[in-house]
């Protein structure tokens, strides 16, 4: 019998660090004497056949890049029946046996599909700027972007003083606060809107009013999934009962997703790289590699991606109690 031979992919939204991972997975498996291969631009690129061997120098140099080399992509077609017959055949063309799969909830739902219609074993890493996957205190690339967006809001908080203004600044993290609490929390931000907490414009409103007496300048930081509405929305409903405060708004948007991975998210890519690969090898499927309590550990798919992570209750106590 032939040794195992692993895929590798990014897929969904990429994330800094994802590069660090691709690279941990390919010297993990050539240590350990395995095959290893990238399919390109996820699901997509298996469905077309897009793969190539990775040898242990395809990995050189990639540690310290944002973006992934893999490139990256939602699929439409890995969502049919006939798409995922595709990807089968296509790998068992380059003779891929298993999966090792970088990416968030969209991934592993696809992975879970798969290995059911087609016995194949995929082991996932958490690799979503989101951090909004149970089973690791971390995703890849969240870290990054948290300061990504806490030197932004540096940035903006040195022209908000200068003006006296108050500034609505939206980050990224479609259904969860996780990058808007952190990255508040960094910066010295005022307030934090999150989805998770159903925090009234009303309440917004009193804060802000409060602290004008004290404060000239502000900074709110919005989650783009926030269930008030996005920054321009909520900037507009405070303006109509406010109407004195000189508001600007800023949408950070992509930015957060770019850039050279923090010393963290390199970490937590090689330690995640290294666990995938002896997971497989161990015989192991459905499930992902995080890191809890600084210990690596696996959870199954459909708990990493079924429960909703809880944002820390005492991180917004925190936030209330700086920034009065
Ligand atoms: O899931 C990661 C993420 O960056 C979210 O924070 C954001 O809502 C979404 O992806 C943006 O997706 P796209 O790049 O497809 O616009």
């Amino acid at each position: 019998m032939s040794e195992p031979h692993i895929g590798v992919f990014t897929s969904g939204g990429d994330a800094p660090g994802m590069n660090a991972a691709i690279r941990a997975v390919v010297r993990t498996a050539h240590y350990h004497g395995l095959q290893v291969s990238g399919i390109m631009g996820g699901y997509d690129g298996m469905i077309k056949g897009e793969i190539r061997p990775l040898g242990l120098r395809d990995v050189s140099n990639i540690i310290q890049r944002g973006g992934t080399i893999l490139r990256s992509a939602r699929s439409e077609g890995f969502m049919t029946v006939e798409g995922r017959r595709e990807a089968k055949a296509q790998l068992a063309r380059a003779g891929i046996d298993r999966l090792a799969a970088i990416g968030g909830d969209g991934t592993f739902t696809g992975a879970l599909v798969f290995d059911a219609e087609h016995a194949v074993p995929t082991i996932g890493l958490p690799g979503t700027i989101d951090n909004d996957l149970a089973g690791t205190d971390l995703t890849i690339g969240f870290d990054t972007a948290v300061n990504t967006a806490m030197e932004a809001i540096d940035r903006i908080r040195d022209t908000a003083s200068a003006h006296d203004r108050t500034f609505f600044v939206e980050v990224m993290g479609r259904d969860t606060g996780f990058i808007a609490l952190h990255s508040a929390l960094a910066s010295g931000a005022e307030q934090a809107m999150v989805p998770e907490q159903l925090q009234r414009t009303d309440e917004l409103i009193t804060a802000l009013r409060d602290q004008e007496a004290s404060k000239s300048s502000c900074i709110v930081v919005v989650a783009e999934g926030d269930e008030e509405g996005g920054a321009f929305v909520i900037a507009r409903k405070v303006k109509e009962r406010l109407p004195d405060l000189d508001i600007r708004v800023t949408v950070l948007g992509h930015v957060q997703r770019g850039g050279s991975p923090t010393a963290t998210d390199r970490i937590l890519a090689s330690r995640l790289g290294v666990a995938a690969v002896e997971a497989l090898l161990a015989g192991h499927r459905n499930a992902m590699v995080g890191v809890v309590n600084d210990k690596v550990l696996l959870t199954p798919f459909d708990q990493a991606i079924g429960k909703r992570k809880q944002l820390d209750a005492d991180l917004m106590r925190v936030l209330r109690i700086v920034s009065i």
